[in-house]
């Protein structure tokens, strides 16, 4: 069944806290239910729309003056197992992080490494959630989708998603049009955990044997001691992507700021600390009205209470422009802005 709510509340939508409405909020749980609600409703195809998982990569500037879709998809199938493998479908509106716990129980590598990722399923291809040198994109087979304008149904494999660094086809081409309504995650039942990436390997042997279970103790332990937790101080994890940029304009920055983390792309390119270069240039624990950096990860824009969302994006962008002037890197937001 449907359910349409007209001015709604969305302060418990946003990771950021903050206050502000939908002219509709609409919850549906099938794509009979989407059918059923513009049979209804007709005037709703014509409104402006927005799809919110569970609303933690979303920075709302004022009241949304359209029609928020919640997709409440739930549960897990097998579509394929064999010795090795198991192809699981997962509703979109599985919290993302309640996946990942059913599969290190299972026994299931892949998606140890992107525990406590804050969202739900329905969202992690859009943006290709990434954490500890995985991103979603490894591990998706298939992407299900309904355009919500024509009804049809849209099948993606993992191509055709046109995954890149927090992106894809559903975030840029079909924003908002497609919906998620499952994703199929090929996970290995004898794989090996990964722990390249930054402390992660010290920090699974402080707690024994290189296992599952440690990888996903030790990522959750990490996030925690860094990223606050949403519930408490408003926000949305990494406000910018790191910024990508060129081998000649790395080595030079690196010349400038010992101690820049750099991951080597492919073509020459190379991606650089976001954080490490905010923290630089005096940001970290600042505070501008209500909106503040965080004082332990400074690509983290923090809610310290009644913030307003222009707040917030004033902050990043005093931010953007002090970085851009001190070291010629122009950063990009990975939060989603949402206009009113
Ligand atoms: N660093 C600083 N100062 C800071 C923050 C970071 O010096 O204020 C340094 C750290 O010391 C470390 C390096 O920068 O050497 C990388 O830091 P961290 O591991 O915290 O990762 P990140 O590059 O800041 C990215 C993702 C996070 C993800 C972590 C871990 C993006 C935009 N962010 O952050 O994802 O959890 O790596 O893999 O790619 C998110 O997307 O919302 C998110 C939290």
């Amino acid at each position: 069944m449907y359910k349409l709510v007209p001015n709604f509340p969305l302060k418990h939508h946003n990771s950021f806290g903050l206050d502000v409405s939908a002219s509709y909020w609409l919850t549906i749980e099938s794509t009979e239910d989407w059918n059923s609600a513009i049979a209804q409703y007709p005037h709703l195809l014509q409104e402006k729309r927005l799809i919110v998982g569970a609303g933690t990569n979303l920075l709302f500037m004022r009241d949304f003056d359209g029609l928020v879709i919640s997709p409440d998809f739930f549960g897990y199938s097998i579509a394929y197992q064999d010795d090795q493998i198991v192809e699981l479908e997962v509703g979109a509106g599985v919290e993302w992080d309640d996946l990942v716990a059913h599969c290190v129980k299972n026994g299931w590598f892949g998606v140890e490494n992107l525990s406590l990722i804050p969202g739900k399923v329905g969202a992690a291809p859009v943006q290709n959630i990434g954490a500890y040198g995985v991103e979603v994109a490894d591990v998706i087979v298939k992407v299900n989708c309904l355009n919500l304008e024509n009804t049809e149904f849209k099948s993606f494999n993992n191509d055709q998603c046109h995954f890149n660094y927090r992106t894809s086809i559903f975030k840029e081409k079909y924003l908002n049009q497609l919906m998620v309504t499952t994703v199929v995650f090929r996970l290995q039942k004898q794989g090996k955990i990964f722990t390249g990436y930054g402390d992660l390997e010290k920090s699974v042997r402080e707690l024994g044997v290189p296992s599952l279970e440690n990888v996903r103790r030790a990522v959750i332990l990490t996030r925690e001691s860094k990223l606050p937790d949403p519930k408490v101080l408003g926000n949305a994890g990494s406000f910018f992507k790191n910024p990508v940029v060129t081998e000649e304009v790395a080595a030079a920055l690196e010349d400038l700021l010992s101690g820049l983390p750099v991951y080597q792309l492919i073509d020459g390119f190379v991606k650089v600390g976001a954080g490490f270069l905010i923290e630089q240039a005096g940001w970290k624990g600042r505070k501008l009205g209500h909106a503040a950096v965080h004082d332990m990860q400074a690509l983290v824009l923090v809610n310290r209470g009644g913030a307003s969302g222009q707040e917030i994006l004033a902050l990043s962008q005093a931010i953007q422009l002090d970085v851009l002037e001190k070291y010629g890197v122009k950063l990009e937001p990975e939060v989603q802005l949402v206009e009113g």
